[in-house]
Parts: structure tokens; C-alpha cells; sequence
């Protein structure tokens, strides 16, 4: 079977994206976008059209996202090992690392902490960028950890990995809290292929989906630095509910957004 027909079989059936079925062929068959494009008259090798086949209809019928299937995802021009227990890094929260990036050479940040790390994601790509800061990642579950530390070293990066619920078993001060925690009420819509499979421990967070961020900034007061910064990424949709929670623990809050102009990331200053 050519690319083309592979496409075509399944690319009009409901609830299919085109790029998901891209994404599969392209990375079962080690193509980039472009020579995908230029192979789409082609045939697919046996093997791998069973693999793509299979992948594909897991994705179709059952809801799999594909980056589960195929094992892995990009965030940060970096590919990360990912499976079900952690959340696929999005490209949503790339506007985090920059703004940690911009941050830190701004104030010389030496220290920097990510709480609920997952896959390691955002503490990776902090430290591939600068490589000279010390960066903890950490988070309660310790599936997600051991992937952190598959992705540390396949990305061979010299970070260290902590076990902790939140900040209580981080003993020291950092220049910059950076957390993208879980901030989704139980009771919000979700598409099945995040609400079926991805993990509700990342995703899911009590009292309107600011709890977690409650408990950080509570405990963030034994963890930051003199002039530290806590870093969030942050509901789009309830940006204001949050704002009025930080403001019971500090008081300089600011927000930027995201390509998409939502509201993204919230700077917090001591
Ligand atoms: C939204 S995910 C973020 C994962 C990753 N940082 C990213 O941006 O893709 C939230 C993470 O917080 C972790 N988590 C949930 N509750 C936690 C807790 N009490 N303490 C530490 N980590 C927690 C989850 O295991 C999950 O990895």
C-alpha cells in the first residue's frame, strides 16, 4: 500500500486528525515532514504498514493518543520517551521553559526546581539550555520518575530526580519554583483520548482545580531563595481565580501568554 492510500483509508472517518495519522507514519517509517511528503506515491514497507496499521486503528477505535503508541513526543525541539503514566509534554507549556530561560538570565538564577516533573520535560529542556544551573526535578509518582530518569539519560543531561509530594521532601532553597501542576476539575469536559488515558494524577487537581497550587505556594516559602521567583503554568480559562488565591501569599503577580494569546504562564516575585 502507497502513503497516499493509507491516508485516504482512514483520514475521513469521525474524530480523526490528519496529523495524528502523519505523525505515526512518519515516525514509524523515520521520516521527517519533508521526506514524508516527498514519499507520499510510495509504497510502505510489509512491516512497517502492519505497524502503522495497527497503530492507527489503536489511535481510531480505541483513543490511544499516538505519542503513547509510538512510544515518544517532541517538546523543545527534544524527543522524550513518554508512556501512560505521564503526561504528554505540550506544546502549551514550551512558553514556560522560555519564560524560566528569560528569567534566569535575568536575575542569575543558579537554582531552579520542577515540581511534578512527569516525563521530565521542563526540567530537561531547562538544563539542555543552561547547562551550568542546577535543576531538581521532582514528583510523587514514581512511575513518572523512572521515566524522568530514562529521559535524563537518553538526553544525557546531569539533573537530579526526586521522589516528593510537592515540596515536602525538597530541603533546600532554589532561585525559581517552576510547576506545571495538575489544575483540571474532576467535573471538566475532556476529550476521551485525555480523560481515558492519560494519567489522573497529573491531570486532575480538588478544590477547582487549585489545590495543588495552593499547596505550593504554601510550602514554597521554605524552598525559595531571598528575591526567588515561583513560575506556573496556568489555566487559561481560570486565570483570575488563581490570581485572587496567590494573592493570600504574595503579592507581585504577573501573566504572560501563549502563541494562542491565552493566558499561560504567571510569574510570582517574593
Ligand atoms: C500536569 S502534569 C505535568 C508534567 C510535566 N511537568 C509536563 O509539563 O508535561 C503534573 C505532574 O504532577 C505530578 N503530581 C501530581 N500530584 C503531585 C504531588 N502531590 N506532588 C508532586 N507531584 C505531583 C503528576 O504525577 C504529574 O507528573
Amino acid at each position: 500500500m502507497r502513503y497516499i492510500e493509507f491516508i485516504n483509508k482512514y483520514k475521513d472517518l469521525p474524530n480523526v486528525e490528519l496529523e495524528a495519522i502523519y505523525f505515526i507514519l512518519e515516525e514509524v517509517n523515520h521520516l521527517s515532514r519533508s521526506e514524508f511528503l516527498l514519499k507520499r506515491n510510495e509504497g510502505i514497507e510489509q512491516e512497517l504498514l502492519t505497524q502503522c496499521t495497527y497503530m492507527v486503528e489503536e489511535y481510531i477505535y480505541h483513543s490511544i493518543p499516538v505519542q503513547y503508541l509510538v512510544g515518544h513526543a517532541y517538546f523543545y525541539g527534544y524527543c522524550f520517551k513518554v508512556n501512560p503514566n505521564v503526561l504528554i509534554p505540550r506544546f502549551d507549556t514550551e512558553v514556560v521553559v522560555d519564560q524560566v530561560l528569560k528569567e534566569t538570565k535575568k536575575m542569575n538564577a543558579t537554582s531552579i526546581v520542577d515540581v511534578g516533573t512527569g516525563s521530565g520535560c521542563i526540567a530537561i529542556a531547562i538544563k539542555k539550555k543552561l547547562p551550568q544551573v542546577k535543576v531538581v526535578a521532582s514528583d510523587i509518582s514514581l512511575e513518572a520518575l523512572k521515566v524522568a530518569k530514562e529521559n535524563k539519560e537518553i538526553l544525557n543531561v546531569d539533573i537530579e530526580i526526586k521522589e516528593s509530594d510537592l515540596l515536602q521532601n525538597i530541603n533546600e532553597k532554589f532561585d525559581i519554583i517552576v510547576s506545571n501542576p495538575p489544575y483540571i476539575d474532576e467535573s471538566e469536559e475532556l476529550s476521551s483520548l485525555v480523560r481515558n488515558h492519560e494519567p489522573h494524577l497529573a491531570l486532575f487537581s480538588p478544590n477547582h482545580g487549585m489545590y495543588h497550587y495552593e499547596q505550593i505556594l504554601i510550602q514554597s516559602k521554605n524552598c525559595l531563595k531571598e528575591k526567588g521567583i515561583i513560575i506556573f503554568e496556568i489555566p487559561s480559562n481560570h486565570s483570575n481565580e488563581l490570581v485572587e488565591i496567590v494573592k493570600k501569599y504574595y503579592s507581585i503577580i504577573e501573566i504572560y501568554q501563549d502563541l494562542n494569546h491565552l493566558n499561560r504562564v504567571m510569574v510570582i516575585r517574593t
